[in-house]
């Protein structure tokens, strides 16, 4: 057995529907982005949603939406992607690392307000390897204080919390398509909200700041080409090479059918992962998974001897992961470190396993009995 710890799951449709940019040899920012826009926001269910080349790239923008002044601090939980963090300093604010919650490894409401203090524009809260952070009580904080919250929604496209689609409970809801998530386009990401005023200018930034794509100029064009000014355009502020293309939101529209069918997948892998390990005494859940609301990215264990643990399972053809050091470890944020005890002690522990929809059933087994012979040798 050899089992891959992501893979992404592309075929027939995704290739069908390259094939109508390819036709109309159209592949750059063009209808099929409008069109993938559209079904997302009806999808998550909001209002508008503009699509970028990374979700790298969607919380730089999300965050430079607000125009914060320089100096300004973010609120970032401490175990997260680099991605998370490296939006705030891109907008040359401060960032501000939170403590997790011993349980959903997401922030700790208690150590965000602990954290908190004036100068706090905003707080970034992900859900930790797609399970949902507490997004009622976070928003409930953040809002009488001011504080604007960015849903980095990177892990769980297509999970719900108490019924309500993640990415659309705070301000700004930020999701990633890169090719190991819930769905992918290759690489890619969504920014999404109810407030369409707050993203119109986003869709000038994901263009170098022109404010008019090439799209619209050709259109423009073609509805009525006697208006030489079609070619006009024009830039008032900074902007970035960041655009979603046709490719990309081709392979997207395609997967969009297949997200949720893909989710409930991999909550039939979480659950025989569930079933699985009760019982062992080494290697435990991560996570209080509840697969069947939220979409969930990673299957995470913690196992006390970690690195023994890897070895093992690499020595029988399983592939694992570790999701993530503290990003304060990273010279890049030293010098941001506080207090984040939970994030520092739990890390250590944390495992990935092989989690993507067409994992199959006996390779999920294989998996578990690989698991239970670490169990056998270890206890
Ligand atoms: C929590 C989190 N945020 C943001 C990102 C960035 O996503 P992308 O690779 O689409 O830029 C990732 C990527 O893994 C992530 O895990």
């Amino acid at each position: 057995m050899n089992i891959r710890l992501f893979k992404p799951s592309v075929g027939r449709e995704e290739l069908q529907s390259l094939e109508a940019s390819f036709t109309a040899a159209w592949l750059g920012l063009g209808p099929r982005v409008s069109e993938f826009e559209r079904k997302w926001s009806s999808y998550v269910g909001c209002r508008e949603s503009v699509g970028v080349n990374s979700c790298t790239a969607a919380l730089h923008l999300a965050l430079s939406a607000y125009r914060f002044p320089k100096g300004k601090k973010v609120l970032v939980p401490e175990l997260t992607f680099a991605a998370t963090a490296m939006a705030v300093l891109y907008n040359g604010l401060e960032p501000v690392f939170v403590d997790i919650d011993e349980q959903t490894l997401c922030i700790s409401l208690e150590d965000l307000d602990r954290k908190y203090d004036k100068d706090c524009a905003a707080v970034m809260a992900v859900h930790f390897a797609g399970h949902p952070a507490e997004m009622d009580r976070l928003v409930a904080w953040a809002k009488p204080r001011g504080v604007k919250v960015i849903e980095d929604s990177a892990h769980s496209a297509g999970g719900k919390y108490k019924g309500k689609t993640l990415g659309t409970w705070g301000d700004i809801g930020c999701y990633s398509f890169e090719e190991k998530k819930c769905m992918t386009t290759g690489d890619g990401g969504m920014i999404s909200s109810d407030d369409a005023d707050l993203l119109k200018p986003l869709r000038h930034s994901r263009w170098v700041g022109i404010n008019k794509d090439t799209w619209e100029r050709y259109e423009a064009n073609q509805l009525n080409n006697r208006d030489a000014n079609s070619w006009y355009y024009e830039i008032s502020d900074i902007g970035y090479k960041y655009n979603m293309n046709d490719m990309m939101a081709s392979i997207g529209l395609a997967q969009l059918e297949k997200l949720d069918g893909m989710n409930r997948r991999r909550e039939s892998i979480i659950k025989q992962y569930t079933a699985g390990l009760k019982g062992c005494a080494k290697v435990r859940e991560a996570l209080p998974y509840h697969p069947e609301h939220s979409s969930y990215w990673a299957y995470m264990v913690r196992v006390p001897d970690r690195e023994a643990f890897i070895l093992h399972m690499k020595e029988l053809g399983v592939a694992t992961g570790v999701h993530y050091m503290p990003l304060t470890l990273h010279p890049l944020f030293m010098k941001y470190k506080g207090e984040t005890p939970s994030a520092y002690a739990i890390w250590g522990e944390l495992v990935t396993l092989p989690l993507f929809p067409d994992l199959t059933d006996e390779e999920v087994a294989y998996v578990l009995s690989c698991i239970q012979a670490y169990e056998a040798k270890s206890v």
